[in-house]
């Protein structure tokens, strides 16, 4: 088997030596980096903060004269950012003006299953939704994206992606940089081909990874720079492609403060020169500018030695020019960063009640592929349980899950870096490796509808890299949907 795969390996090595792709020093950062709207909502009598989503077809000028058909969220190209704060009620009214069904669903955020915006809640072509919860989770930076059974790579690559920011009380009164698109900059990061005009989604010979592009985009805006104006500036990344992972860092070596994980923040300001971010997942940083100079934020292959397969297949061994930082002349001071930002809300595991196993392989998760009529785990809701990710078969894959925060507790037994110790929904498992993960399943508890975990190379997924957990009563009854023996 080892020797198989050094063989195939090397082959692939040898193949894809030629593929390579460098943006570094070849971009010229013509264009100013446009900040997503943040959403219109209105108060309705009982306190709900109501905003509206529209699914619509449009046409996107990525390039001046040139016009990609694109699809997006109120506009022609991703959509504005929604906001709520813990303990708020919010109801979004999604009307689905697309030629097709899709959902949408709201990635990193605790909510019934019902309203979670997977493949079972179909918003068909014309059609309407109205999902509503209570935020009952910290400060974060989530996102929403379609979901819809088999077609997710295709929905999220023609624009369907929008930023969900939320925000608490505690983390309010923090000193960090909070004035939204001015010293607080959310960075959706895509990979993008154009062929001409249009979009090429086409997937590389024999990349089994999906979709890798050939230049990045933030926020829709192609070779994008923006205008700082304070001494720290906080970015909110999100690798929102489909395939790339991506290993961010400065381009003068200058670290960047990371402050918070998928789901919130940090316990500490953790100083890295490079971040690494596989699909779905995201990380706020904060960087120190100096008057009047430009930085560029980079991605830059995987660390020297990390692993042979993923620079191979995950596009790793690409480099990018993703977003140049231009400081004005003069700065506004900003207070330092706090030493300590949030205390861990999250499990330790030493509660688990249950331990799961998950092995991953692009032809399925535990050797199943994705069935909408079976439920794969039944949890217990109130019980903390631990999962076991192991990377079976040398492609690179990450592992989500919905519904909850976890946390990471170790990658082949050891610690996880600083970067992977706070909240997270998104976890990416190295070809080869074993990560462990301690969840804790709050409910409510609704035995007929599932929630979702899988891998979020979104080609992965659709092919049927994906389950369905419910979450019951202790002692109550099993799932309405036809249960499949449960592994572990
Ligand atoms: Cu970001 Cu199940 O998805
Ligand atoms: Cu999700
Ligand atoms: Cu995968």
């Amino acid at each position: 088997g080892t020797l198989f795969a050094l063989v195939v390996g090397g082959l692939f090595a040898w193949l894809y030596t030629g593929a390579r792709i460098s943006t570094v020093g070849a971009v010229d950062f013509r264009n100013a980096l446009v900040v997503p709207p943040l959403a219109a909502s209105t108060v309705d009598a009982d306190g709900t903060r109501v905003f509206d989503l529209r699914m619509q077809a449009g046409q996107s000028e990525f390039t001046p004269g040139t016009r990609t058909a694109t699809w997006g969220f109120n506009r022609s190209y991703l959509g504005p950012t929604l906001r709520a704060t813990e303990g708020e009620k919010v109801r979004v009214r999604v009307a689905n003006t697309l030629p097709e069904e899709s959902s949408v669903h709201w990635h990193g955020m605790h909510l019934p299953a019902a309203m979670d915006g997977g493949p079972h809640q179909v918003v068909p072509a014309g059609g309407s939704w109205a999902p509503e919860w209570t935020v009952a989770q910290p400060a974060a930076t989530l996102w929403y994206h379609p979901h819809p059974h088999g077609a997710t790579e295709a929905h999220v690559q023609r624009g369907l992606a929008g930023l969900f920011l939320l925000d608490d009380a505690r983390s309010a009164a923090l000193p960090l940089p909070r004035s939204y698109g001015v010293d607080d900059i959310p960075a959706i990061v895509q990979d993008v081909r154009l062929d001409g005009a249009e979009f090429d989604h086409g997937h590389q010979l024999m990349r089994n990874v999906g979709f890798l592009g050939e230049r990045t985009m933030v926020n829709g805006t192609l070779d994008p720079y923006v205008s700082v104006g304070d001494e720290l500036v906080r970015l909110r990344l999100l690798n929102a492609s489909t395939a790339r992972v991506y290993t961010f860092g400065l381009d003068d070596g200058r670290p960047l403060q990371q402050i918070a994980s998928d789901g919130g923040l940090l316990e500490a300001p953790y100083a890295t020169g490079r971040l690494r971010l596989s699909p779905g997942e995201r990380a706020e940083v904060v960087v120190r500018m100096q008057p009047g100079e430009r930085r560029v934020l980079r991605s830059y292959p995987l660390d020297a030695g990390l692993d042979f397969w993923n620079q191979r297949f995950g596009g790793g061994d690409d480099s990018f020019d993703v977003l140049q930082l231009r400081a004005q002349p003069t700065l506004r001071p900003s207070a330092p960063l706090p030493p300590a930002l949030a205390a861990s809300r999250l499990p330790t595991g030493e509660d688990s009640v249950r331990e799961r196993s998950f092995d991953l392989r692009m032809s399925g998760i535990n050797g199943r592929k994705m069935d909408m009529s079976r439920v794969d785990e039944t949890v217990t809701r109130g019980t903390t349980e631990t999962w076991t990710l192991r990377n079976e078969d040398g492609m690179p894959h990450n592992f989500h899950v919905h519904d909850v925060q976890f946390r990471v507790l170790d990658i082949d037994s050891a610690a996880p870096p600083p970067s992977l110790r706070g909240p997270k929904d998104t976890v990416f498992v190295p070809p080869g490796s074993t990560v462990r993960i301690a969840l804790r399943f709050e409910g409510p508890a609704d035995p007929g509808t599932p929630y979702m975990y899988h891998c979020h190379l979104l080609y992965h997924e659709d092919r049927g890299m994906m389950g369905q957990f419910v979450v019951a009563e202790p002692g109550g009854p099993v799932a309405a949907l036809s249960p499949a023996p449960s592994n572990g």
